[in-house]
């Protein structure tokens, strides 16, 4: 089937890296949004480990996760040019705006560095945030 055919293909691309687990892990998450048992067992016996060496790895970091996370989320961007415009001030009212019910990721970057402070909602780019308007972009989200 079409997606075990992208888990192979994800596999294969990476498995000549030196250390692949990490790229391989993190290509599985960014395309299926979790690595689960399906996953692991693909990628265990592709690079000759153990599920539960691959889970060992899948459980110590945080980017991972074994089933999708369903909430909203929102990216802020906190590189150098929305640092210098700010948005460390918004941080943590973003954060209580957002509390348990929306993921507040940190991204680096959204190429819109004039004018910052950014976000990204889905595909939907939102700049020249404040602290209101960052509270009701997450809110809405
Ligand atoms: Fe934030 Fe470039 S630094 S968009």
């Amino acid at each position: 089937n079409v997606l075990e055919d992208e888990l192979a293909q994800i596999i294969a691309s990476h498995i000549e890296l030196d250390g692949p687990l990490l790229p391989i892990l993190h290509a599985v998450q960014g395309r299926f949004g979790a690595i689960g048992e399906a996953h692991v067992r693909a990628i265990a016996s592709a690079m000759n480990l153990s599920r539960a060496e691959v889970y060992g790895v899948v459980s110590f970091y945080h980017d991972f996760a074994d089933v999708p996370d369903p909430r909203p989320i929102v990216q802020l961007c906190r590189a150098e040019a929305c640092k210098a415009r700010g948005v460390e001030a918004l941080v943590s009212a973003a954060e209580a705006a957002a509390g348990e019910r929306v993921r507040l990721e940190t991204v680096y970057c959204l190429g819109l560095c004039s004018v910052g402070p950014n976000a990204r909602v889905g595909a939907k780019l939102h700049a020249r945030l404040d602290e209101q308007r960052l509270a009701a972009l997450i809110e809405a989200a």
